[in-house]
């Protein structure tokens, strides 16, 4: 590596759009939104993006070059800063290309520790546990354009505590009856929390819907475009264009460590993912 580790952005004063990237309904395409448009926002724009990873599983630290941050006790997680041993600030670090080690420009990452598979448990035993979020992006906000925060597949005091602390709030779904309820259970949730929350100005719905292709199979082919009217109808503006096609290259990225927007920007689910960020504003 021979450029300089980037250092955490100074506050300064930016307008900063916190995105909730969230469903109930595990496997809906989260965290693979999370690191493509991250990386795309990043890429495309000269704005500073924070991905904060959410889940045990350590998916979102590996696309943006960590491949197993526990390995590494000077790597500070979000677990720590939960336990107190960092601030939120302190465990930003900069994202990295996961073969050739480069730091990738404008783009940071809080990574995710699996010791967060005990996240639940510790914040149940803290006072207005709901907000731990909430009290938290402070550290973050003035320092970065975009914070895009990567939720795991449920939606218990973690996630809520998300949902209350960010500014827009994206569902991502598949073509799928069991993702597409997930989202419908979301909505419910998001307004149950609003009722308590939303005097600290948190939203009172979905902003963003991403719809990811059911896996295809011929015989099945009609019931996935059934589902996919039927979200597109409900949401109508709100559902991002286009459907992000079931496309190989989308593993394949996994399994290299990167968000497919990097590791092949041409490939049809790059492609989808960069005009869905443009839809969104995050860059031109
Ligand atoms: N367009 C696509 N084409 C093919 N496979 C896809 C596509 N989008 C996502 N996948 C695959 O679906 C799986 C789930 O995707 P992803 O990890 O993004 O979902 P998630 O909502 O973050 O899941 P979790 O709830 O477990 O965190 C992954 O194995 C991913 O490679
Ligand atoms: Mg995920």
């Amino acid at each position: 590596m021979n450029t300089p580790r980037p250092a955490l952005p100074e506050d300064a004063g930016r307008k900063t759009r916190v995105l909730t990237v969230t469903n109930g309904s595990a496997g809906s395409g989260k965290t693979t939104f999370a690191g493509a448009v991250g990386y795309a926002t990043a890429k495309n724009s000269k704005k500073k993006v924070c991905v904060i990873g959410m889940d045990r599983q350590r998916d979102v630290s590996r696309l943006l070059g960590y491949d197993d941050p526990d390995s590494d006790e000077n790597l500070p997680t979000l677990y720590d800063v939960v336990d107190d041993v960092f601030s939120l600030a302190e465990a930003v670090v900069p994202a990295r290309h996961s073969k050739t080690k480069e730091w990738i420009p404008n783009l940071w990452v809080v990574l995710e520790s699996n010791k967060l598979d005990q996240l639940e448990f510790k914040l149940a035993g803290t006072t207005a546990r709901e907000l731990w979020l909430f009290r938290l992006l402070p550290q973050l906000r003035g320092r970065f354009d975009v914070i895009i925060i990567d939720c795991p597949g449920d939606v218990k005091i973690a996630t809520i505590g998300a949902i209350i602390a960010g500014d827009e709030i994206v569902g991502c779904t598949k073509s799928q009856e069991k993702e597409a309820r997930g989202l419908t259970e979301l909505e419910d949730k998001i307004k149950e929390i609003h009722e308590a929350y939303g005097h600290l100005g948190m939203r009172n719905g979905l902003d963003w819907v991403v719809i990811g292709e059911g896996v295809t199979s011929d015989s099945q082919g009609k019931v996935y475009r059934d589902i996919e009217a039927q979200v597109r109808k409900a949401y109508g503006t709100m559902a991002l264009q286009p459907t992000v096609r079931d496309d190989v290259k989308v593993p394949e990225a996994y399994s290299a460590g990167q968000p497919v927007t990097l590791y092949n920007p041409k490939c049809d689910a790059a492609v989808a993912y960069t005009k869905i960020g443009r839809q969104m504003k995050l860059y031109r």
